[in-house]
């Protein structure tokens, strides 16, 4: 099969919000933009994201400004995230949220037209913008539609398979159409990588299938960047429980911002037991944390899950404010959430660790490589607070297409290398063989390899099984099955995206392994107190021979003009606690 060359200045890889405010921001400095999607143009991950995208607007609650936001960010965040992206993103927010209102998002408004802010966890304001329980696919529509009105397009169903590197410059990416498997070598001057994380790796995911596959940050690793603080996975509380196959599914914050309770089978409403002040608003990992102690400690439902209730709302006020969800629950489980309560648990929702970018512009360890949303680190820390994510695609997205375009046009000599893209191709040959082993269960028997030993809680000992695990996998994956079917070439994809998993699984455990302590998402049961030494980002890169190597990076300072904004008060105890 030939194949095809695409020559553009700016690739981005990736057409959810971050690639594709990405790519707007590239084109309109004017760069030619190709853009990459796995999957169909609107239907990326981000249109799962539900409850809303923050911003300090002050539309409700006016005392609110762009510094508690940022105080919200950082101390939610156990003092991980870089507060130089966390400064960058709060100041930002307003403006960019206001941007993609005026592209046409239709945000939920006041009777005075401004946007309606509603709470979600942790925020000490209201300060969460919303479309319904829609947010993401809003957000995502209006950007596509505002891509295609620019005149630019979207090529779907691409899956990457390699980036191209040479001495430490990254000139394009390799790449073949899953359906007629098609090859095709993308050139560009500027390379934006915004492919999600990996949080389909766990059993219980509110991921589809084959996205968030960890694959983007698998092609970051291989192209000489490192990855920070991949322990650091956001268990959402809220997940369905039943019919199996919507196991994990999103239930959305928004509900317990709406006023949403929790309950345990003994109709107690224990986060009275976990936080008396916030309630079902209280930090991510602390629900999630309480929602797992309960089904753990058997005062669960009989399907392993606790009661969400939001049924002393007035139907109309749920249809009008949680339409999804009430589709979601009548489609699937013919329940009436107006009138019942939703089964609930955990769920692998968020990737807080990533591609190690640089605040201002997102460039990578990589030359003219850039990464931007859920593939990068830096934003979130040990705890991301609801809502954080939307914003940041925008954000960083916008701030990585520019610096993007900004390389392409300042660039004197474009790099090709024909032994890259040889390799490349080789890479893509080899795979392709008969073999004794299948991807899809392998993936099965990783996703359960990691929920059982690298979930909620973890200790050293399950660690260290799940380890073993992915060893196991690895030696089985090296004889997968690969062939063209009718249906296309599917069976690539998977191979690929299992390759990527075990990796990124692989830097992921080490990360857990060596963060002995508890600090937000990160639970260890053989390290229950938080370890003042461990405030740092635990780096991973690839070492000789493939091998990955872990490394520990100081938290850089908070600045001095925002310092105000969390001390006193905004010590760690050693529980990990807020100091009140
Ligand atoms: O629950 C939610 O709607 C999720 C929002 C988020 O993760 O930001």
């Amino acid at each position: 099969m030939d194949t095809r060359t695409n020559i553009s200045n700016v690739l981005v890889i990736g057409s959810g919000a971050a690639g594709l405010r990405a790519a707007i921001a590239a084109h309109e400095a004017g760069r030619q933009v190709t853009v990459l999607g796995k999957r169909l143009r609107k239907d990326a991950h981000t249109v799962l994201a539900a409850g809303g995208i923050n911003a300090a607007l002050g539309t409700v609650d006016p005392e609110d400004s762009w510094q508690q936001h940022f105080a919200d960010t950082l101390r939610e965040a156990y003092l991980l995230s870089d507060p130089r992206t966390v400064e960058i993103m709060a100041r930002e927010a307003p403006d960019a949220v206001l941007e993609l209102a005026e592209w046409g998002c239709d945000f939920a408004r006041r009777p005075d037209g401004s946007l309606d802010q509603r709470y979600f966890g942790a925020h000490t304001y209201r300060r969460t913008c919303y479309a319904g329980d829609y947010t993401g696919r809003a957000m995502l529509h209006t950007l596509a539609d505002h891509a295609a009105a620019l005149g630019m397009t979207v090529l779907e169903n691409v899956y990457v398979s390699r980036l191209l590197v040479r001495d430490g410059t990254c000139f394009g990416a390799y790449a073949f159409d899953i359906g007629s498997g098609e090859r095709t070598v993308f050139l560009a001057d500027a390379v934006v990588l915004a492919a999600g994380g990996h949080t389909r790796l766990w059993r219980r995911s509110s991921s589809r299938r084959d996205e968030n596959t960890g694959d983007g940050m698998a092609l970051a690793l291989q192209a000489g960047c490192r990855l920070a603080d991949m322990e650091l996975v956001q268990f959402h509380p809220t997940g369905m429980v039943a019919p199996e196959e919507m196991a994990g599914t999103l239930v959305t914050e928004a509900v317990r911002g709406e006023g949403g309770h929790l309950r345990n089978a003994d109709g107690e409403r224990f986060m009275q037991r976990y936080d008396p002040q916030r309630m079902e608003l209280s930090t991510r990992d602390r629900v999630a944390l309480a929602n797992y102690t309960e089904i753990a400690e058997g005062r669960g439902t009989s399907n392993g899950g606790v009661w969400l209730d939001i049924s002393h709302r007035s139907k109309d006020e749920i249809v009008e404010k949680l339409p999804r969800m009430y589709r979601q629950f009548l489609e699937s489980q013919m329940l009436d959430i107006s009138a019942h309560p939703m089964e609930v648990a955990p769920t692998a929702h968020y990737s807080m660790g990533g591609v190690v970018v640089e605040p201002q512009d997102h460039s990578t360890d990589v030359e003219g490589l850039f990464a931007a949303g859920e593939v990068a680190a830096g934003l979130h820390g040990a705890n991301r607070l609801g809502g954080n994510s939307l914003v940041e695609t925008l954000i960083f997205g916008r701030r990585a297409g520019a610096a993007a375009a900004e390389r392409s046009a300042n660039l004197e000599v474009s790099l090709r290398a024909r032994s890259v893209i040889a390799d490349a191709q080789a890479d893509l040959d080899g795979l392709i063989r008969e073999g004794e082993e299948f991807a899809r269960p392998l993936q099965r028997a990783l996703r359960d390899a990691l929920w059982e030993h690298c979930g909620v809680v973890r200790d050293e000992e399950g660690l260290n099984e799940g380890l073993a695990r992915v060893a196991d996998l690895r030696e089985a994956a090296g004889s997968v099955d690969v062939r063209p079917t009718s249906e296309g070439f599917g069976d690539l994809a998977h191979a690929l995206d299992l390759r990527a998993a075990l990796l990124t699984a692989e830097a992921t455990i080490l990360g857990a392994i060596e963060r002995r302590e508890t600090r937000g998402a990160h639970i260890r049961s053989d390290h229950p107190d938080l370890d003042e030494r461990l405030r740092v980002n635990l780096v991973v890169r690839c070492g000789r021979e493939g091998r990955l190597e872990t490394s520990r990076v100081p938290v850089p300072e908070v600045p001095e003009h925002l310092r105000g904004w969390l001390a006193p008060a905004d010590e760690l105890d050693v529980e990990g606690r807020l100091l009140e």
